[in-house]
């Protein structure tokens, strides 16, 4: 029996792409090319299954012109490249790789946090620059961590990571926006109170966004928001490119309008808001917050475990829609 066709649209581990290999006929990208949408519905022709990274876009017309896909395997927990309600009603599994990346992800978080209220990249430019000829007693002053606020805006298994990390390691005072409130444990666990949006951009001195992108959650944090937050507050995206208003953070950035920010992921990336690019006062990173080898070994194969998993036993380990089946 021939074995079914599917397609890994980015380079993954070797050993990943072996495991898929003893079900499946599988077309890879071990050259790692990012493909144009024509590309990949190109290469998507006659495959049943596809393993895909935030890079690749599924939509109704790639959908569409696909008829014989019955699953698309997201190696990221985010899936803001997949429209899921057209997925859904053209009967196609979409999954993503949650719970694999949390700890590794909040860790990043911090490590942001902490390089941004810090200094740390600043300052090692300059030391770098071959500047550093003194000592001086303000030099690169940041901002306090310990004993500080932490705002977290979405507070999903990330947001209560980085709120156990900071309630608990740094002694931290926790307040968090979502859009529903987390249970009495939840929040007793993590020490961490739930406000409105308004305070909690007025009191936080670190604004930490662990939102997923949405059309609702687009430009979370703009000019406006940023108006609100104290001059001295740090401000850290991890959630996803969009959540910013990457031109306005810029300006408030160049104003001084808050002291600094950490920025992982951008609007239009891997495109950087140019203005961005000219601030000293921003930590930049180019979406890193889950890279670990451990870690994104694991989101591979929980990636390839769901196609398997489909395939063989039929039922995706982690779908995000429930489907009866592909449309005819
Ligand atoms: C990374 O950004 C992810 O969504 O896993």
């Amino acid at each position: 029996m021939s074995k079914p066709s599917i397609l890994v649209a980015r380079a993954i581990f070797p050993e990943v792409l072996q495991s898929l290999a003893q079900v499946f006929e599988v077309e890879s990208n071990q050259a790692d090319e990012v493909w144009s949408a024509a590309e990949l519905n190109r290469r998507m022709q006659g495959k049943v299954g596809a393993l895909t990274t935030g890079s690749e876009r599924i939509d109704a017309a790639l959908l569409q012109a696909n008829p014989q896909l019955r699953i698309v395997a997201n190696m990221a927990v985010g899936f803001n490249n997949f429209d899921v309600p057209a997925m859904t009603a053209a009967g196609v599994v979409a999954s993503n790789t949650p719970d694999v990346l949390t700890e590794t992800t909040a860790d990043f978080g911090f490590a942001l946090l902490m390089a941004t209220a810090r200094r740390v990249t600043e300052s090692e430019h300059f030391l770098r620059a071959g500047l550093w000829t003194k000592w001086s007693y303000d030099m690169f002053a940041g901002a306090e961590v310990h004993g500080s606020t932490i705002g977290i805006i979405g507070m999903g298994r990330i947001g209560q990571g980085i709120a156990r990390r900071g309630a608990h390691g740094f002694g931290m005072k926790v307040i968090y926006h979502n859009r529903s409130r987390l249970s009495a444990e939840l929040e007793a666990e993590c020490k961490a109170t739930y406000v409105s949006k308004e305070e909690l951009l007025k009191t936080a001195d670190h604004v930490v966004l662990v939102v997923p992108y949405s059309a609702e959650s687009h430009h979370t944090i703009g000019a406006a928001e940023l108006a609100q937050m104290k001059p001295s507050a740090t401000l850290v995206n991890i959630a996803r490119g969009g959540i910013v208003d990457d031109g306005a953070l810029a300006q408030a950035l160049a104003a001084k309008q808050i002291a600094a920010a950490g920025i992982d992921v951008f609007e239009g990336e891997p495109s950087v808001h140019p203005d961005l690019l000219k601030v000293p006062n921003v930590v930049l990173t180019p979406h890193i917050a889950s890279a670990t080898i451990q870690t994104r070994r694991a989101m591979a194969q929980l990636a390839a475990d769901n196609l398997i998993g489909f395939f063989t036993q039929g039922q995706a380990v982690t779908p995000l829609n429930t489907v009866t089946g592909r449309a005819a």
